[in-house]
Parts: structure tokens; sequence; C-alpha cells
């Protein structure tokens, strides 16, 4: 018979299964119809502007010249105002009173489109509240294609679909709270080294399929803004390279808002301005003496080098943005300090702790009642001179909660392990004993003994303008930081139930602690922000079961991924072979593959449906924003049941990975296309939707420049990694 509570768990999966298809549902109109009115408006509004407004519009009005990093000045006769751009992906940058969310690569480990979209509205709604008019978020460029890279961490992960879906619901988030989000960077800035000077040179089929692919999702969602890239792209400037702005951006995904260069990214006033960027930031070099648009744009324009056409569609464009997500009514006035956190913790510790990564459990976890505990490590205690006490968090000492750099914010608090340990233990009437360095020596003493040694080491990246014990943005290799391999052995030389939990801004070769006897498990807390501590003991006590599943690949060797940090210009050889699609195509065993994680429970996979009304052969519709109309038409449906088969509640991601017919020109063996987080109690089952949308499906054709659904065969793999496949099918088109 079932109970009132069993009644209430089976609704509460059932909603999930409703709530779990990958579509996602929007906040209001999307594409054409979203902008018309906003366009009308900005076009109305731009008729009775000067030209020094247009020109005061597109320019920033120098660095460190306002109160956030990114300033215009005022139209008055429009009631503009002087505009507020402010970093970034996770928090308002340099706030005081500000929520710094959980960086978004744990949010893309959470695989929960519902709590990305919570952290994107609150985000939102604290940028709104102290007058930030601009969110420079979210980050889908660098994908990660190496990973060493520095940035890495701002970004959804490395799989486009997945950094796609990510950032489409953080757009629509952001959006609807009444923040303008800025989608960066354009194009191909994979990495720190020499990103000021490099060329990036993709081919297109890579651009369209891997980097291209989670801004058309961004245009697709509206995204108010675009910040094009430091490097440059087949040898012309990102930012004045007339291909990649007015032809793919503008043209091809049919971009109706502006393009703001990236901070002194913008190289010439004429060439950027016709190439297609709209916004120059800050507006002058970090000197505060370079001026490239201002008065030499006034020149440009009044000679004719730039068409007068040109800076009204520059303005019409920042305009339409501006209206688009309302800030033309009762938006706040700048103000830093004030304190719009309220409730928002919740988020940040929730995507902590889901986003947290079981990579090995001998049993030992959860937790069960400990008595003595030892915690081991410089990671397990906040910064010993302050939690923000290293300018853009640019040192790695103490627990570690972000990368560092411009995508960083001041932490409100901070929860290290000790202190989430220390609160745990005093209700249990258990003992804490602490060794909060990483020296090997005397550590033998304090785990000798202890039912359990938790040992928390890092490895930490971040923006190339700050160098960290050596680490000039990028990782020199991909280790643990302060000799962490060491650490543990020499723990679990003194202790046999040694817990390994990880704390990182990207992959971290795990060999040598895999291999040392005495680790029973390995917790990978990924990056968790302010929570640190709190998420960790969520999962180590079983509070809640673990969900997260990895966002890239871990590797048995650096050499495994295929990519590296590149010293000259990056030709992107690789191709469309990055991270699992590299793994596959070379047969290359990984250590814990792309979407892996495990759980307190097990979950069960059967009835896969297919069905499929897709015809093969290029898009035909009209452009919209983000491309083709019919590219976003869902023109297949694939479900799976999981259920949960263990005994406690917990939650799977089920994952759909689609082989494309043989029809197609060389492609990775199997690419995500879906995912869903089934949240389900014991013995409850769910059912993940995935909705293939053309684009889902197709390729794109270098030749005829468009894309293509291939006949043939198609391959459906449903799974709980990218490798634990438990369901396959097909179906014909
Ligand atoms: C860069 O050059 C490659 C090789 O010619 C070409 O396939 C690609 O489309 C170019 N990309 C851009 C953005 O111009
Ligand atoms: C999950 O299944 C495995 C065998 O497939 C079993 O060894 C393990 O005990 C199960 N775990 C739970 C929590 O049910």
């Amino acid at each position: 018979m079932l109970t009132l509570r069993d009644l209430l768990l089976l609704s509460a999966a059932a909603f999930a299964s409703a709530e779990a298809g990958d579509k996602v549902p929007r906040q209001g109109p999307t594409g054409t119809a979203a902008w018309a009115a906003a366009q009308s408006k900005a076009a109305a509004a731009v008729a009775r502007l000067s030209q020094q407004d247009k020109i005061n519009m597109v320019t920033g009005i120098g660095w460190e010249r306002g109160p956030c990093v990114g300033n215009t000045s005022p139209v008055n006769s429009i009631r503009y105002p002087q505009l507020c751009l402010q970093d970034g992906p996770l928090g308002i940058r340099f706030a005081t009173g500000a929520t710094t969310f959980t960086p978004a690569i744990q949010a893309a480990s959470t695989w929960d489109i519902e709590l990305i979209r919570q952290r994107a509205i609150w985000h939102g709604q604290e940028a709104k509240a102290a007058g930030v008019h601009v969110i420079l978020g979210p980050a889908p460029g660098a994908l990660g294609k190496i990973p060493a890279a520095g940035r890495n961490w701002e970004g959804f992960g490395v799989d486009p679909y997945l950094a796609g879906i990510a950032s489409a619901v953080t757009i629509e988030g952001l959006q609807s709270s009444g923040v303008q989000a800025t989608v960066k960077h354009f194009l191909l800035n994979e990495q720190e080294y020499n990103r000021e000077t490099m060329s990036s040179n993709a081919d297109d089929r890579t651009v369209h399929e891997l980097y291209l692919w989670p801004f058309a999702d961004a245009v697709h969602s509206n995204v108010a803004s675009v910040m094009c890239s430091y490097n440059k792209v087949n040898g012309s400037w990102a930012c004045e390279n007339d291909k990649l702005l007015n032809g793919l951006l503008k043209t091809e995904l049919g971009f109706p808002g502006y393009v703001v260069s990236d901070w002194n990214a913008h190289h010439t006033t004429n060439g950027a301005a016709n190439a297609g960027m709209d916004m120059t930031m800050p507006g002058t070099d970090f000197n505060g003496g370079k001026v490239l648009w201002g008065p030499q744009l006034n020149t440009a324009v009044n000679n004719g080098q730039v068409p007068r056409s040109r800076l009204d569609d520059m303005a019409k464009r920042i305009l339409a943005s501006w209206y688009l997500v309302g800030q033309d009514a009762g938006y706040p006035q700048t103000n830093l300090r004030a304190n719009v956190q309220g409730n928002h913790k919740e988020n940040t510790r929730a995507v902590a702790r889901d986003g947290t990564v079981l990579l090995r459990n001998d049993g030992i976890l959860p937790l069960k009642n400990p008595r003595r505990i030892a915690l081991v490590g410089s990671a397990t205690v906040v910064n010993p001179r302050g939690m923000n006490a290293c300018v853009d968090r640019g040192c790695n000492e103490g627990a570690l909660g972000m990368g560092w750099g411009s995508g960083t914010a001041e932490y409100p608090y901070f929860v290290s392990p000790h202190d989430a340990l220390r609160t745990r233990a005093q209700q249990d009437g258990a003992t804490v004993v602490l060794h909060s360095s990483d020296n090997t020596n005397n550590v033998q003493n304090v785990v000798s003994g202890a039912d359990v040694a938790i040992v928390v080491i890092t490895a930490d990246s971040g923006e190339g303008y700050i160098t960290v014990q050596g680490h000039a943005g990028d990782r020199n290799h991909l280790d643990p930081w302060h000799n962490g391999n060491q650490l543990v052995q020499a723990v679990a030389q003194a202790n046999k139930n040694v817990i390994v939990v990880v704390h990182s801004t990207g992959p971290v070769i795990l060999e040598t602690i895999l291999n040392t006897p005495g680790v029973r498990a390995v917790v990978w807390g990924g990056l968790p922000g302010n929570e640190n501590g709190n998420a960790m003991v969520d999962i180590l006590y079983g509070l809640v079961s673990p969900s997260g599943k990895l966002p890239y690949t871990i590797g048995k060797s650096p050499s495994d991924y295929g990519t590296a940090v590149i010293r000259g210009d990056d030709n992107f050889r690789e191709g469309l072979f990055i991270d699992y699609r590299h793994f596959d195509n070379a047969r290359i065993e990984p250590r814990f593959e792309f979407g892996f994680g495990l759980s307190y429970t097990n979950f069960t996979f059967s009835d896969l449906t297919i069905t499929s009304n897709a015809r093969s052969g290029p898009a035909t519709g009209p452009t919209i924003p983000g491309g083709r109309a019919d590219l976003w038409e869902d023109v297949a449906t694939i479900t799976a049941v999981v259920k949960n088969t263990g005994g406690v509640q917990g939650a799977e991601v089920p994952q759909l990975y689609i082989t494309l017919p043989s029809s197609a020109p060389s492609t990775p063996p199997k690419q995500l296309r879906g995912f869903a987080k089934l949240k389900l109690a014991p013995g409850a089952s769910g059912t993940a939707i995935f909705n293939l949308r053309r684009k889902d499906l197709s390729y794109w054709d270098t030749a005829r420049q468009n894309w293509v659904v291939p006949s043939g065969e198609f391959g459906v793999s449903v799974g709980a990694s990218s490798r634990d496949i438990r369901l396959t099918g097909k179906f014909t088109v």
C-alpha cells in the first residue's frame, strides 16, 4: 500500500520526469518577435540623437573613470543612463554585498537546468538591484579544448551542446530579471598564453560544430550583447574580423544585439567599426591614454571612412538591447555597495553540492558516524590572510572556491571544509583533528588512529594577467598543486581509510592517488565557490547522494588529450576531436570519462523509445536569431525510463549521444545531444524526454555553407556517462 509519503515522492518523481526533457522552456517570445518592439523603439530614439550622442553611446568613458568596469556616457534627451557594464559570469565583480554564485563549470557539473536557471535569475536580480545594466557573462568560450587552459572554469564545460543549453538558460534567467547578458569570448579564445597576439585558425566545420554552437544558442535566447575576444582569427583581430562579426554572427546567426570589445581588444578605429563591432570598452587602453573611437570615430564618420548608417546601426543595436530587457523604466541607480544577497546562498550551496562528482567509493561513503576524523591539507581552511586577500583571487592559499582573474568577485563569506566539518562533528559529539598544511612532516601523527582521514587537495588556474606560483593563467601541468600526491601518500601510510577531496578548475591526473593503497574514496568537489565546506559535508555524510557528472574527461596522462597550450598560432589541428570526441575516436581509455559520476544508489535504464520525422537535406528556413528557423524545430523525440533500484533517494543524469550516419563526412563517434536530471526516490521511476532539434542531427556542410541532416542510420545511445551506455537503438532518415 502507498503511504502519503510515497505518493508525495511519486508525484515529485513525475514532476521531475515531466520537466526532464532537454528542451529549454522560454521566458517569453523568442527570436524576431521578441526584438521587434525593442527595435522600433530604438529606431525612434536614434532619430532624435545627435552624432555626438551616438558616439558617446558606443564609446566607453575610459578605464577606471566610472563606477563599473565599463561605463558609457548618458544621453539625457532620451533618458538613457550612464550604462554600467560589470564582470562577470559568477557574480558582480568588486561588489561588497553580492552573492558569489558557484562558478559556471560547477553549474555545468550539476547537469541540472533548474538549478542553472535559478542561479541566473538570482544573479540577474542582484545585478539589477545594484544598478548594473550589463553582466559580462556567460562565457562558453573558452570551450575548454585545452585541459590546462586558464579560464575554462568560467564556462560550462567542453561539450558544445551542454555549454549551449547552459548558456541559453543562463541568458534567459539573467534577462528575465532585467539585466542584459553578454556572451563571450567571440571566438576561439581557448588559452591565456599569447591570447593578445596569437591567431586561432580553425576550419569552418570545426568552428560551426564546436565553438560557434553555444553562441548560436545564446543568440537564439535573445542575448543582448556578444563580446569579441582578444585573439586573432585567421590573422585578423576578432574585434575587427568582418567574416566573424558581420558574417557569422550578424548575418548567419541573425544577431540583433551589439558587439562589445573585450577590454582593450580593440585595435583600429575604422577596421572595427566596419567589421561589425558596436561598442568599445573600456574606451581607452589601461593607461588611460590611447582612444580609438570617441573623437576618432567622429572624424571617420565625417570623412566617410565609416558610413553614417553604420554609426546609426551601432546606436540602434545598443538601444534595442536596452529596451529589450525593459531598462528604460525604473531601473535602479548603480550602487555596488548594496546588500543584494537575499537567500541566494541556497543556490550557491545546491550547485556546489549537486555539482560534486563521486569518482571512487569502495563503500566507505557515506560516512557512518565516525568518532575521530582527521582533516588534512592547506585547502581545509580559509586563506589565513583573509578570504579576499588576493586581488581577483590571484593566489591559491587556503580553500579553493573559484579560479582567478576578471571572472571573479569578492566573497561575502566563506565556509571552509574545516568550518563545516567541525560544525557537523560537534552535532555528533565527534572529534576533528586538523593538519591545515601540505607539509608531510608530522602528518602521520595527526591521522594515525583516526576513523577516517580526509585529504583536501587543489589545482587552480585563471586569467593571464596574474601569475600564481609560476602558472601564468594556464596551468603548467595537470598535477595537483602543493605536492598533493605526496600528501595523500604520506597520509595513506598511516591511515587506511583515506578519502581524497579534489577542488580544481579542471581535470587533474589522479593516477598516483588512485594507485595509493588506502585511498578508499575520491570525491571530485570541482570548483565549489564559498559553500565549499558545506557541499563537502553534505556529500560525505550522505545528506544527499552525489549526482554531479564530469563536464570534461579526466585522462590518465596529459598527452592523452591530444591538445595542449600552443606557443605560436593555433591551427586547431585536432578539428572536431576534442575531449571525449578525441578519446572515443582515438580509442584511448580515459580514467574517468565525460559524463561520469557515481551515486550512493543505483539506477537502471529501460524502455527506449524513438520517434522521428526528421528529413535529410539542408536547412531551408528564414534566418531568425540563432540561425535558420527550422534548425530549432524538434524533429525527433527519444525517451528512456530510469529507475532508482538502490536504497536511498538520488538523482541520475541520463545522457543521449547521437552517432551520425556514415554518409556524413568524418564525425566523432558520438556526440551529446540530450540530457536530463531525474530526482528519484528509492524504487521510483522517471522518464527522460530528449527532444532533438533539427540542428542536433545536422553537420556543417562546408561546400553548401549550411547545416545538413545526412541520410542513413542514426545511432542512439543513452547512458549514465559517455561510456556507460545502457540503451542503444537507431532510426533511419
Ligand atoms: C579561417 O580559415 C579557414 C581555412 O581557410 C576557413 O575554413 C574558415 O572558415 C576561416 N574562418 C573565418 C572565421 O574566417
Ligand atoms: C549497486 O549495484 C551493485 C551491483 O550492480 C551492487 O554491488 C551495489 O551494492 C549496489 N548499490 C546500491 C546502493 O544498491
